[in-house]
């Protein structure tokens, strides 16, 4: 047993050797509930079986971070990677990075061409895109340190799920159907079974044999059975066959890192989100603290100065990130000076209520709404152990590369990373050294798992998908849930805005837009531009009964499960 579970578990076996029956069971039970809230209701549902087995938080996510990967391809992964941010029951808190890594071999050209320019969806769409998958290795990490249960019962869900198949929604019909040619073109058809001859309709069966089998092997053998060995031997020898650089060792030597959370106050809450490698943290702290500083009472403001004022922070938190974030095992950051209020200070001296800065000059293309995938998901248990996990394979199904023999897609994670300064990525985001690509570093993430507490005691457990967009929609929900005074259940409702300082155009969720919000924002400059969905929020929040409120965000097929 290791020091984190001893430390944990041993005051509260004394508590039960001494305590009465009855200071125990309050003690035990801070919550007559247990929620999960992910993108899909079997998801939930998996991680509902693990509470009712008796097991807790930790097992809860395990399982419906597996069941995802069946149920929810287009972002649930093994080939990918992710963030967790947990608070346990306790207090402690902590952050788990199972961010996928480049290949050892990975040098700061792999994907430029010899006369140095970057080569058109070298990162997205072939072996060379995909980091070195994460997922299992922070699963395997979670369990060790948190969980109750048996390893092989928290595959159980999921295994099940993948054998006998499940029915697919329309809206997970029509994605796959979408996607089908982009799948013909990188895959075997007869190894991709998200391939079908005629297309998918709702109520379609997928059943996934090779991922079950796969899945079977890693409940009785665990990590081992995704980094080393036949798995291994076989996903390397796939890569290289297409000209790929991946090594057994790459596989092998892959460690999740807990890393301290990314931890501040904001009025009068404390949030604690992701550290480096995502950008997440920093940058809501930043923004946060710039709302602060200009002394204006978020309450108050009307809605067009509430977008404008809240743009205005995110372009510049979002100019530092381009220049400043990215492995911390591999660089320097000057967060303590990112975050100074004498540095806060001067970034906004000069912003004007009354006309949008200008971020240098609009950047050409548009952002790719429709492929700002990754999943989010929130679990919180009777004890009040809260887990918040993003994980992604980047891209609406990754790199569309399906592992043959195994069932699963490989991420393309390696286009967050700056393939060239001064090249946008497939979220039109700018990096420069510190995004750099280097052999074993991980790319800096948007990725933003958050949990929020109030004098002490759990307030909510929020996040979301989205790529860039992720920072600006969990900030959001952390305004909407500190100091707009709502619960999950309405925050993850309210429309979204976002801005990221290059391309210099301000997006409007579709929900919010009207003539006259439009005329006063463009008025003062801004370009505008506007989409059907920002995000995909699940979030739990504890309201003033001290219940746990659900946050399942209809954009979706969030679901939520409750156990009582
Ligand atoms: N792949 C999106 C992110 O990590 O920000």
């Amino acid at each position: 047993m290791d020091l984190i579970r001893l430390f944990y578990i041993v005051p509260f076996v004394l508590l039960v050797a001494c305590g009465s029956r009855k200071n125990v069971e309050e003690e035990k039970h801070r919550f007559d509930e247990s929620i999960v809230v992910s993108a899909h209701q079997l998801a939930s549902e998996a991680g509902a079986q693990m509470i009712k087995k008796g097991g807790n938080a930790a097992d809860a996510a395990i399982a419906t971070n597996f069941a995802l990967a069946v149920t929810y391809p287009v972002a649930g992964n093994l080939g990918g990677g992710g963030f967790a941010v947990i608070r346990h029951a306790g207090g402690h808190t902590a952050a788990l990075d199972f961010r996928e890594t480049a290949p050892d071999a990975y040098t700061d050209s792999v994907f430029l061409d010899s006369n140095g320019n970057v080569v058109p969806n070298k990162s997205l769409f072939t072996v060379f895109a995909a980091g070195v998958p994460g997922s299992v290795e922070g699963m395997w990490q979670l369990h060790q340190n948190y969980a109750n249960l048996e390893w092989s019962t928290l595959l159980q869900p999921a295994i099940s799920l993948a054998q006998n198949g499940f029915a697919l929604s329309e809206n997970q019909a029509k994605r796959l159907n979408y996607y089908a040619e982009k799948f013909t073109e990188l895959n075997d058809s007869n190894q991709c079974y998200l391939i079908k001859k005629r297309a998918w309709q709702a109520g379609d069966t997928l059943i996934q044999p090779e991922l079950a089998a796969f899945l079977n092997r890693m409940a009785k053998t665990g990590r081992a059975a995704f980094y080393e060995g036949t798995h291994a031997k076989d996903l390397v020898k796939f890569i290289r066959a297409k000209g790929g650089l991946m090594k057994f060792e790459d596989l092998k030597n892959y460690r999740a890192v807990w890393r301290e959370p990314y931890e501040f106050d904001f009025n009068g809450h404390h949030i604690i989100s992701m550290p480096l490698p995502s950008s997440g943290g920093v940058l809501m702290h930043q923004i946060l603290r710039m709302a602060e500083l200009m002394k204006t009472d978020l309450r108050a403001l009307p809605k067009d100065d509430y977008i404008h004022l809240l743009a205005e922070f995110e372009r510049r938190a979002f100019a530092d990130r381009s220049r400043h974030l990215g492995d911390p095992d591999f660089w320097d950051f000057p967060i303590e000076e990112m975050i100074a209020d004498s540095y806060l200070l001067k970034r906004i001296a000069n912003i004007n209520m009354n006309r949008a800065s200008n971020s240098d000059s609009i950047f050409p293309g548009n952002l790719p709404y429709e492929s700002m995938e990754t999943t989010h998901f929130s679990v919180v248990d009777h004890d009040g152990f809260a887990i918040s996990i993003t994980t992604t394979i980047n891209a609406a199904y990754g790199s569309g590369i399906f592992v043959p023999g195994y069932g699963y897609l490989l991420n393309n994670e390696m286009d967050d990373f700056s393939a060239k300064a001064g090249v946008p990525n497939m979220f039109g985001l700018l990096g420069s050294d510190a995004n750099a690509i280097k052999g074993e570093k991980r790319p800096l993430s948007s990725m933003s798992p958050t949990i929020i507490t109030q004098n002490g005691q759990l307030k909510a457990v929020t996040g979301s998908p989205g790529g860039s967009t992720i920072i600006t929609t969990v900030l959001q929900s952390i305004i909407n849930l500190t100091t707009l005074g709502y619960e999950a259940d309405a925050s993850v409702g309210l429309p979204r805005f976002h801005h990221q300082w290059k391309p210099d155009v301000l997006v409007l969720e579709q929900a919010m837009v009207n003539d006259s919000l439009v005329a006063l924002l463009t008025k003062r400059g801004h370009v505008i531009d506007t989409t059907y969905q920002l995000g995909n929020v699940n979030s739990i929040s504890v309201n003033k009964n001290n219940e746990l409120v659900a946050g399942a965000d209809k954009r979706a097929e969030n679901a939520a499960v409750i156990i009582k």
